[in-house]
């Protein structure tokens, strides 16, 4: 990310989920906040309709997160903690009083999604706090103690067990941030994350595989480059390795099948995945 500057990609996936709510009436995933808080005309938002496969996607990518955080909220999880918040909106329209959200970002991203927030008239709740991070520079484990931050412990140690929803970051960290972010959720038995990760380009047949890298050249232009890349068995085998188990990671055949009525896309497509894993 470049210095000083809020993330634009954050931007731009708070733009797809807003398209889905005009195009689709967010029948994948409703999110009421996703327009006013952009503050663009809805003529400008539905100027994007072409780009339907990464709005639906990313769609998608939400509903598994939430679907699974309400199955954790369930089984007893009080502590939500968005990893790269962006502009997502979890943390304003959280239908569970009874726990807390701590998100997570870059400070000049926290500080100009608090003034969006401001700008749409949207509350900051009681059960929430900020907490400024760059993952590259500080690891996830030691960030925040003290009052201010994550708790007298911080997050590794807390005994807590928590959902982190890490939506659309892995991409554009480095694998060594990667996984010191990894390492920290492993540090609690019961921690449970979801997060979506990109397969590499080059094991993709070749029209899939110019798409991707013009995309992957326009995020690096705006200085968000893409990092990191993960087969499905290496990023089960980074999990498995560090004691998460119950993993489910839905890819392009698996997300059409649950979301979208397409039993029929090959299971081996290569594409996006979203995944959930819990510590045991
Ligand atoms: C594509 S956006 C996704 C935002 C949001 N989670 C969503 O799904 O819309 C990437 C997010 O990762 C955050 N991010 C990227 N690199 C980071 C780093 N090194 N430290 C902290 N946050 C980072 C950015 O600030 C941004 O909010």
């Amino acid at each position: 990310m470049k210095t000083g500057q809020p993330s634009r990609t954050a931007y731009q996936a708070a733009r797809y989920r807003a398209a889905h709510q005009l195009l689709e009436r967010g029948s994948i995933f409703p999110d009421p906040i996703a327009v006013p808080l952009l503050g663009e005309s809805e003529e400008t938002l539905l100027a994007d309709e072409a780009r339907r496969g990464m709005r639906l996607f990313i769609a998608a990518r939400h509903r598994f997160a939430e679907d699974h955080l309400a199955a954790a909220v369930r089984r007893g999880v009080t502590r939500v903690v968005v990893l790269g918040a962006g502009l997502d909106t979890f943390a304003y329209r959280n239908p569970y009083p009874e726990i807390e959200v701590i998100e997570i970002d870059h400070p000049e991203t926290q500080a100009w999604k608090r003034s969006r927030l401001e700008a749409a008239g949207v509350t900051i709740p009681a059960n929430m706090r900020y907490v400024g991070i760059d993952f590259e520079r500080e690891s996830l484990g030691d960030a925040g103690l003290g009052e201010s931050g994550l708790g007298e412990s911080g997050l590794g140690e807390s005994g807590l067990a928590g959902f982190f929803l890490w939506m659309g970051v892995v991409p554009y960290l480095t694998p060594e941030a990667f996984a010191q972010s990894l390492d920290a959720i492993a540090a609690t038995p019961g921690n449970e994350v979801v997060f979506d990760y990109a397969q590499s380009p080059e094991r993709m047949p070749a029209e899939r595989r110019a798409w991707l890298e013009a995309r992957a050249a326009r995020v690096a232009k705006i200085g968000e480059p893409w990092l990191t890349f993960f087969e499905p068995e290496e990023i089960a085998a980074e999990l498995h390795g560090r004691g998460f188990g119950e993993i489910e990671d839905l890819g392009p055949s698996g997300l059409a099948a649950r979301f979208f009525g397409r039993p029929d896309v090959p299971a081996e497509t290569p594409g996006g995945h979203v995944l959930h894993a819990r510590k045991l």
